[in-house]
């Protein structure tokens, strides 16, 4: 069940911080176009609240538990993750001239500080009916992007998180397709992803075009995705085993064969993510060179309670 809510405290402050500087920057009167953004793809943060608490008890996805965990562990490194990308983004504003790359960057910032609200709150909902510990799933992710975040200049930040919103923008077209895994969800779960996965469509090259206009180099932006490819996976088997220790399932390897098949199969939740993934190696690529505009309209359909 969706509904509004009226917490806007963080994801607002996010907001209005990147809408203070777009205010600031427009008066430059730069206009020069540096976004890729399709000109009728809306970037519109929706402040949405799920009611997911029953949910969470269970094998919410498919009935299965691995796909469940799986699912789950990806949730529990998205605030972290989502706090990372909005500094990266942010660190750059007052260089952007274009004034709707500067709204996008708003944009942008508003709806990753929601999601940010809303998985932590998932988070927290899950790990207290299920006896995770919050802090230990992501204690070590959050230990590595201290690290990041002191020790790495600005454009290796930005670099990750055009790399980590590539995998998502890839996640989301998967998670929107008619024939997603998401299908198989609990109701309100299936809201809660693909309400998630449709603005990660809709700013999915607002990093990339930051990335670009601030003169990132297409062997940065290369080299740090291979690294970043093999850290977001450390982190989700990392959380994806923790789970089934805690669920007591670690060992059960018919949930395993069968898990695994769910999601790598030929008919798996990620099948076809791969060479989706892959296009990013070309040099030249862009996130907006498939045009996946007709799933953002389905969504938009298919969501019983679209807040506007
Ligand atoms: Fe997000
Ligand atoms: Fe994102």
């Amino acid at each position: 069940m969706l509904s509004t809510t009226p917490n806007l405290v963080q994801p607002a402050k996010e907001a209005n911080t990147c809408m203070d500087t777009f205010a600031a920057s427009t008066s430059a009167g730069h206009t020069a176009s540096q976004t890729t953004t399709p000109a009728n793809v809306q970037i519109q943060p929706r402040n949405r609240s799920h009611d997911i608490a029953e949910a969470l008890r269970g094998e919410w996805l498919a009935d299965d538990a691995f796909l469940t965990a799986a699912f789950n562990g990806m949730s529990i490194t998205f605030p972290a993750g989502e706090k990372f990308f909005i500094d990266a983004v942010r660190h750059y504003r007052d260089e952007i001239t274009d004034p709707e790359l500067q709204e996008h960057i708003r944009g942008f910032c508003g709806q990753e500080g929601f999601h940010r609200r809303e998985h932590q709150r998932y988070n927290e909902t899950l790990c207290e009916a299920r006896g995770y510990d919050l802090q230990k799933l992501e204690g070590k992710l959050t230990k590595r992007l201290d690290w990041a975040r002191k020790n790495l200049p600005p454009i290796q930040k930005l670099a990750i998180t055009v790399a980590i919103e590539n995998f998502t923008a890839v996640l989301a077209e998967l998670l929107l397709s008619s024939d997603s895994i998401m299908n198989k969800a609990e109701p309100s779960m299936r809201e809660l992803w693909r309400w998630h996965a449709a603005e990660e469509m809709e700013h999915e090259s607002v990093a990339f075009d930051v990335f670009r206009a601030v003169g990132g180099s297409e062997k940065v932006r290369i080299a740090v995705m291979r690294r970043a490819t093999f850290f977001i996976s450390l982190e989700l088997a990392r959380a994806l085993f923790y789970i089934l220790r805690k669920d007591g399932q670690l060992l059960n390897f018919q949930l395993w064969r069968k898990g695994l098949a769910g999601l790598f199969g030929k008919q798996g939740a990620f099948s076809g993510g791969l060479a989706l993934y892959k296009e990013f190696y070309a040099e030249g690529f862009h996130p907006w060179q498939q045009d996946t505009q007709q799933l953002l309209v389905d969504w938009a359909g298919d969501a019983p309670l679209a807040v506007s």
